[in-house]
């Protein structure tokens, strides 16, 4: 008897599953094809992403900004940044999908930030985190990984240090700066990170900080020199509201093919042009002429005293 006559149904996963991509393809990208990375926050997206054929998608604390409407990335919660994940993860087969680390949720002790870490990936299921910082946060980054938590850093322009740092203010264009941007890169090498976002820092600086790492660089305004590049959805789809950074390259006006479909409908439904029949439902029977009247009948007589009177024994 052949294997198939055995089976009662047939396979459940008749899809052609994709193969995941995982930590370790990522790690063995470097100098190979560009790591190609977005950001996501829910599952049409998501779909969308990996339809296009993303490795890598960051739910990303940008979401603040471009979902949220926050001036800063500072506000969000673990907790969003957690739900989020969970929509992005149903929409993402391929992509490895990474959640960042709110600002608050890596500051206050190593223990901490490995419980915050782990419900990122226990809750959210993300298969691994990004937290931001070099040097500094080296720590941390050799305590999640010993933890078997997989870490994205992020040195150069750090959003999170707005306040500290008076700005976004573009890293690594002095020497002693440069420096500190490849410092910083090293170590989070060494302490174990798996992948490094850089952001803001000049194109040649990026390229050495590449060059001198064994992990795979991930470059936003950071130049043609990384491993591979990263990019904010709405920034790049034209869904973002305010000036865009120069490195930002739109591919599409969303906002403006939304503002065109809403218009549209708004007319529609004021000149009476929607919906059509086509678009409404049909009786399955003739109604007589007074079908309503009868209810309306009905619901307008007076209730009968014994069922108004509670009270009465
Ligand atoms: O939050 C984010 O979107 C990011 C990237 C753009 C690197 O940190």
């Amino acid at each position: 008897m052949s294997k198939s006559e055995n089976k009662l149904y047939g396979d459940v996963h008749e899809r052609p599953v994709p193969a995941k991509v995982t930590v370790p393809s990522i790690r063995s990208r470097k100098n190979g094809a560009p790591l190609l990375c977005l950001t996501a926050y829910d599952y049409p997206t998501a779909r969308l992403v990996d339809e296009a054929g993303f490795d890598l998608i960051l739910v990303g604390d940008s979401m603040a900004n471009v979902v949220l409407g926050h001036a800063s990335t500072l506000k969000i919660s673990l907790d969003q940044i957690i739900s989020a994940t969970r929509a992005v993860k149903r929409g993402a087969d391929r992509p490895l999908v990474v959640a960042d680390m709110p600002f608050g949720t890596f500051h206050v002790s190593p223990e901490d930030t490995t419980i915050n870490a782990l419900r990122l990936i226990r809750e959210g299921g993300a298969q691994a985190v990004k937290l931001e910082g070099g040097e500094s946060r080296a720590h941390l980054i050799q305590k999640l990984v010993q933890a078997d938590i997989p870490v994205m850093a992020h040195v150069g322009l750090l959003p999170q240090s707005v306040h500290s740092k008076g700005g976004y203010l573009i890293q690594g264009k002095t020497l002693s700066s440069a420096q500190q941007v490849l410092r910083d890169a090293l170590a989070v090498e060494k302490a174990g990170a798996f992948a490094v976002v850089i952001e803001g820092v000049p194109s040649e600086v990026a390229s050495v900080v590449t060059q001198s790492l064994s992990i795979p660089t991930i470059g936003i305004g950071a130049g043609q020199g990384c491993d591979g590049q990263i990019l904010v959805f709405h920034d790049v789809v034209g869904l973002s509201t305010g000036p865009a950074p120069k490195f930002v390259r739109r591919y599409a006006n969303l906002a403006d093919v939304i503002r065109k479909a809403l218009g549209e409908l708004v007319h529609d439904i004021q000149q009476g042009q929607f919906p059509k029949e086509s678009e409404a439902y049909a009786l399955t029977e003739n109604l007589p002429s007074h079908w309503a009247d009868d209810v309306i009948e009905e619901q307008s007589a007076p209730e009968s005293s014994s069922s108004l009177d509670r009270s009465s024994p």
